[in-house]
This record gives structure tokens, C-alpha cells and sequence, in this order.
């Protein structure tokens, strides 16, 4: 057993329905199809409806499962009311929504149009607040039981520089989902939310990573465990807080970066960069050793940190 497998009892989706922003690709594609190899029915939308058609057409032919392809821009609230309204004619309900979908691109703040800044908070924050209202009217009115579950990033609670409008949108998604998990527990809707670490997939890298910077800065290099993520790992943990499994789990964020983000915080984390060299010479310093060989050592863990 490792963590590229799935990690779910057989069925343990078995005649639940669930929509998933963004799920023509990357994570959202991967997330979806392990659900419908658990025996799910899935809503997968997008503004691009090719791609939705083919990757349904690629998990139906996996599972045997009904993949119902819809487009929709998640920023506009009557596309979002008629997906629910096709996906219920489809399915009778939907009992989980994933909110998935996102913009995102690299940029100094101050070269962003205020469009930019738009684009990318109207896709992560309205997009999200809209399928959630929508389908929380809709699951209070007719006494059925929701299950939210929202994709944000760690720096969703740190900020990050050069990203500050998914930063704060995806802040504010974390802020909706702890709210409504308080607010909406009476109406059976739990809410919940999962902040990846880098996990590469196509759009992430080509918008977040472009040109050489791929080459230049990569990602693994800044988590702990020294890998960037499985898709299955992901898959595993979504479908676990989709799953009646995760029953008493609301209001939480999980976090799966391999200890990322909290490497960036820890005041002194950098000195894994410190040589072995360089800690025996300041042992020796400590300890009185002689002063000629500590000097050397000392040069020596120097000169491999510059390298480094
Ligand atoms: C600065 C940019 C820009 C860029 C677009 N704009 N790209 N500004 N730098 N790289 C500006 C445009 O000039 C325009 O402003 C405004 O943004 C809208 O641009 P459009 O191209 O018209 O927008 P649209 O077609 O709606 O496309 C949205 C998009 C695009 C966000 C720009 O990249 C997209 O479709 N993304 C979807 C997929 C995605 O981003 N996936 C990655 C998620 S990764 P003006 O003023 O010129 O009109 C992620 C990971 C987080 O979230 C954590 C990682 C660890
Ligand atoms: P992705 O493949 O680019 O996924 C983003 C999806 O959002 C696409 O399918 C895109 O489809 C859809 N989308 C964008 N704008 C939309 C709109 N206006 N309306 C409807 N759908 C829209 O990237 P990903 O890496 O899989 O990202 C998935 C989620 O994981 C995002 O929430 C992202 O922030 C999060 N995340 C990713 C990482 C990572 O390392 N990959 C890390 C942390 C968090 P269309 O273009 O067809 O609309």
C-alpha cells in the first residue's frame, strides 16, 4: 500500500452526486475520477465545454459511472442556478459541491490592472460564494443534507506576495466555509476546506511557473519531504471529507503541502542549509578545540553554503 493508491472502501460513494467547479482538468479531473470509481455520479463545469466533454467521456469509460458535462462561468449566478437545475433534472439532487475552480497568475502587484485583480477574485471568491449559495438555498429549502467542500492554499492564512488576488480571495473562501460550517450545521450542511501544497498540474505550472521559471525555482525544493504532491494523495483526502466518513469533520482546513508552508515559517528552518562542516566547527568552538583546525573547518562549511 502506498500513497499513489486509493485509499476508499469500494462504493463508498455509492448514489451520491457531486459537482465539481473546474473539473475538466488537473486536480479537479483527478479528484473527480477517483469519486466516480467509488461509484459516484458526478457534475463536472467549466467555461470550456470540449474539455469537459472529453475528460467525461474518459471517466465514464474508467468507471462505467454518469459524468454529466456542463459549461459555466462560475461568475455568473443564472449560469450557476441552471447547472444546478440541469444536474438535478439529471440526478434528482446534489449532495456535495467541490469548489475547485480558479484564476491565478504570477505578477508584482502594482503592474495588475484593476480587471486583473477582478478576473482572478471574481473566479475564486464569487465563483465559490455563488455555487455555494445557490446550492445551499436550495438544499435548505427542500431539507436535504449539503456537504461543501472548497479547495484554498496555504497561503490562504500566511498571504503571499506576487499572488495577492488569490490570496485573498482564496482568505476569504476559508472565512465563508468556517462561517457557514457554524452558521448551517443546523440544515445538515457541513463545510470544509483543503489547502494543497504544490501538486503540479498543467494551468498551476504554465501561469505560476512560466518561461524558465520552472527551471529555476523548483518546487520541491521548498517542502520538507522533498516532493511536491501525488494527485491520489489529494484525491484521498477529498474524497474522505465528501464521504459520510467525515461526518463529524466541520469547519476545518487541511492542509497537505508535506510541511511547506510551515518550513517558510519557522524563524530558523534556513539553517538546513548549514553544513555538516560548519556544525562541527562551531562544536569545536564550544567545546575549546584547536583553534587552527576549527578555523579550517569553519572556511570549508563556509564555502559549500555559498555553493548551495
Ligand atoms: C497580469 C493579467 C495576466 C497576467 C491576464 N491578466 N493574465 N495581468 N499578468 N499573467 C489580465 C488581463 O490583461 C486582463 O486585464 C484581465 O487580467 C483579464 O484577462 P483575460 O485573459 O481576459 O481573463 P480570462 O479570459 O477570464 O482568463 C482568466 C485568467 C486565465 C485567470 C487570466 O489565466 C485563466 O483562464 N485561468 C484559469 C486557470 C488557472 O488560472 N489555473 C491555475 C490555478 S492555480 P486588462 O486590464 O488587460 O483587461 C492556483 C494555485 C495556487 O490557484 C497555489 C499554488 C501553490
Ligand atoms: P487548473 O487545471 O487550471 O484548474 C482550474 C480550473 O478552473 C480549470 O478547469 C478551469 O477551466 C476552471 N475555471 C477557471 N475559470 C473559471 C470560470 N470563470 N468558470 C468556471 N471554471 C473556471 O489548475 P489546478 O492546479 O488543477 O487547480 C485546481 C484548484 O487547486 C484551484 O482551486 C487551485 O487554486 C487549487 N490549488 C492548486 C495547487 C497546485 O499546486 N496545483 C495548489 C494549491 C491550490 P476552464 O478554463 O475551462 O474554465
Amino acid at each position: 500500500m502506498n500513497y499513489a493508491q486509493g485509499m476508499l472502501k469500494e462504493g463508498a460513494l455509492k448514489g451520491k452526486t457531486i459537482l465539481i467547479t473546474g473539473g475538466g482538468t488537473g486536480l479537479g479531473k483527478s479528484m473527480g475520477t477517483y469519486f466516480s470509481e467509488l461509484g459516484a455520479n458526478l457534475v463536472i463545469t467549466s467555461r470550456k465545454l470540449e474539455v469537459l466533454q472529453k475528460t467525461a467521456e474518459e471517466i465514464h469509460a474508467k468507471t462505467g459511472n454518469q459524468v454529466l458535462p456542463l459549461e459555466c462561468d462560475v461568475r455568473e449566478y443564472e449560469q450557476v442556478e441552471k447547472v444546478i437545475e440541469q444536474s438535478k433534472k439529471q440526478f434528482g439532487q446534489v449532495d456535495v459541491l467541490l469548489n475547485n475552480a480558479a484564476g491565478n497568475f504570477i505578477s508584482p502587484t502594482e503592474r495588475l490592472s484593476h480587471r486583473a485583480f477582478d478576473t482572478v477574485v471574481d473566479i475564486v471568491l464569487k465563483g465559490s460564494y455563488n455555487f455555494t449559495l445557490a446550492l445551499g438555498k436550495s438544499w435548505i429549502e427542500h431539507e436535504h443534507p449539503g456537504n461543501v467542500l472548497s479547495i484554498v492554499t496555504t497561503y490562504a492564512w500566511t498571504g503571499s506576495g506576487y499572488v495577492v488576488p488569490s490570496a485573498a480571495a482564496k482568505a476569504g473562501v476559508l472565512a465563508m466555509t468556517r462561517s457557514l460550517a457554524v452558521e448551517w450545521a443546523r440544515y445538515g450542511i457541513r463545510c470544509n476546506a483543503i489547502a494543497p501544497g504544490p501538486f503540479p498540474t498543467k494551468g498551476a505550472w504554465d501561469r505560476l511557473l512560466p518561461g524558465n521559471l520552472k527551471e529555476k525555482f523548483d518546487p520541491a525544493n521548498k517542502v520538507p519531504v522533498g516532493r511536491v504532491g501525488e494527485h491520489q494523495e489529494l484525491a484521498n483526502l477529498a474524497a474522505y471529507l465528501v464521504s459520510d466518513y467525515s461526518a463529524y469533520v466541520n469547519g476545518e482546513v487541511i492542509t497537505i503541502d508535506g510541511g511547506e508552508w510551515l518550513k517558510g515559517a519557522g524563524e530558523f528552518n534556513q539553517l538546513d542549509q548549514v553544513p555538516e562542516e560548519l556544525w562541527d566547527a562551531m562544536e569545536m568552538s564550544r567545546k575549546g578545540g584547536a583553534k587552527i583546525k576549527m578555523m579550517w573547518l569553519y572556511f570549508r562549511g563556509m564555502l559549500k553554503m555559498k555553493r548551495k
